[in-house]
């Protein structure tokens, strides 16, 4: 007879309604395929009142997340709702007594990762968190796992649903911004402060979360260099596309020279690029290994159901562990570091930039730019002036060759104060596609 495993949920959101209801309407199923009898034991929300989840019977639920906690016959704790405190709290709670834990937990992770890791280890309890990163890609199973023989190199990934969401529908509806952002509410993709998705935090935890997997080095969320897309303008969006790029809410974990370089940005890929067409909610993360090369990982990354498809993956892998007696398979308490000595300065960063300046359309203002530009080592690859219609401010986009950071930042800092440019000059990277 199939084992049978006990599940208490905490968190009965949007993501929890659909693990509940994927959990009720394919118990037999699930099953039969884990090995093991799913048992949703008790639902712990705080009021039940925004849940569009299945309607529960009173037994089953709670308002008190102890009624979980300290029930001696849940083993696995499935904790959904978010944020650092009391979710901290009740996962470490969870864990010292021994009961595994799922969690889709990013901000947390990113921060006390790998206390929360020690504290599974000494504890010899599971805690997985596969619905963290990328939705319903199982990206931390590949790191955690089908990787382990690979030193890698990069991990690049658009791993925010909703800025993608709202880049594309900028791009293919000309929505506006907010537009577009409304639409991603409506749909469950955004957090409930959506500054965490357009700002570029929600991506850094992620990141941070891979960083740790993929190159076994800890980095704290204020190491992470992070530009939102909120800067994005439907005119840099057009110009990108003329120039062939499209750009997109990129995380980016990069090993050059020994050090990492780990950051979130806006981006401009080459429509060639692997992930320059990942659209809409979708989420990709590309990975270089030594062994495996170039590898692409694809599929929704945020909504309510991939979600839930990860959390279940797993629940599951965790009752199959309880069925067959053994806990604490991967341990991630002593990742190593494979060759990544420190963290790279952003300063010293190299890429080619879009530099997109908004200057007065008058004899000698382009070569003033090009002179500071020259002053400062920038070489620039091509110039695109757009024809004034009426203003007499007119866009000009300076593409460069490879130029460093710092030294773009400073040229930015001379040209802004010249009395010509007559709006901040907005300054995207770009990622070039791999050869290998
Ligand atoms: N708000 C997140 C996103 C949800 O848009 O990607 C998935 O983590």
């Amino acid at each position: 007879m199939a084992a049978t495993v006990n599940i208490g949920l905490i968190g009965y959101g949007t993501v929890g309604s659909g693990v509940v209801r994927a959990l009720l309407e394919k118990g037999r199923y699930l099953e039969e395929r884990a090995g093991a009898r799913l048992v949703l034991k008790r639902v712990c929300d705080r009021t039940f009142r925004k849940t569009k989840g299945p309607r529960l019977p009173a037994s089953l639920t709670t308002t008190h997340a102890a009624d979980i906690l300290n029930d001696p016959n849940i083993h696995i704790v499935v904790e959904l709702i978010g944020g650092i405190e009391p979710a901290r709290q009740f996962i470490l709670t969870a864990l010292r007594q021994g009961k595994h834990v799922v969690t889709a937990n990013k901000a947390l992770l990113a921060v006390a990762g790998q206390e929360l890791f020690a504290v599974a280890s000494r504890a010899k309890a599971d805690l997985y968190f596969e619905a963290s990163v990328g939705g319903g890609i199982p990206i931390i199973k590949v790191l955690r796992e089908g990787l382990i023989a690979n030193r890698l190199d990069a991990i690049l990934g658009i791993i925010n649903g909703t800025s993608n969401y709202i880049l594309t529908k900028m791009r293919d509806e000309r929505l506006s911004f907010h537009e577009a952002l409304q639409q991603a509410k409506q749909h469950g993709y955004a957090e409930r402060d959506a500054t965490l998705d357009i700002e570029g935090h929600d991506a850094s935890h992620k990141l941070a979360i891979l960083t740790l997997l993929g190159f076994g080095m800890p980095v704290k969320l204020e190491q992470i260099h992070i530009e939102g897309i909120s800067k994005i303008s439907q005119a840099d969006i057009q110009y990108a596309e003329e120039l062939g790029y499209r750009i997109k809410p990129l995380a980016i974990a990069k090993e050059v020279d020994n050090e990492l370089e780990v950051r979130v940005h806006p981006t401009l890929l080459e429509k060639s690029h692997p992930l320059a067409n990942v659209n809409g909610v979708y989420n990709a993360v590309y990975v270089h290994g030594d062994m495996v090369g170039s590898e692409l990982f694809y599929g929704r990354g945020a909504g309510q159901n991939p979600t839930a498809s990860s959390v279940i993956a797993d629940v599951a892998d965790i009752a199959r562990n309880i069925a067959t007696g053994v806990s604490h398979r991967i341990p991630l308490d002593r990742l190593t570091h494979g060759g990544v000595r420190r963290l790279r300065r952003m300063g010293d960063i190299e890429t080619r930039y879009y530099l997109r300046f908004m200057v007065m359309d008058r004899p000698g203002v382009l070569a003033r730019l090009a002179g500071v530009l020259g002053r400062y080592g920038i070489s620039i690859a091509s110039v695109h002036q757009k024809e004034r219609k009426a203003a007499r401010i007119v866009p000009v986009v300076i593409m460069t060759h490879d130029a460093k950071e710092s030294q773009v930042r400073r040229a930015l800092q001379v040209i802004d104060h010249l009395g010509f440019a007559k709006h901040p000059t907005v300054a995207l990277r770009t990622e070039a596609p791999r050869s290998t």
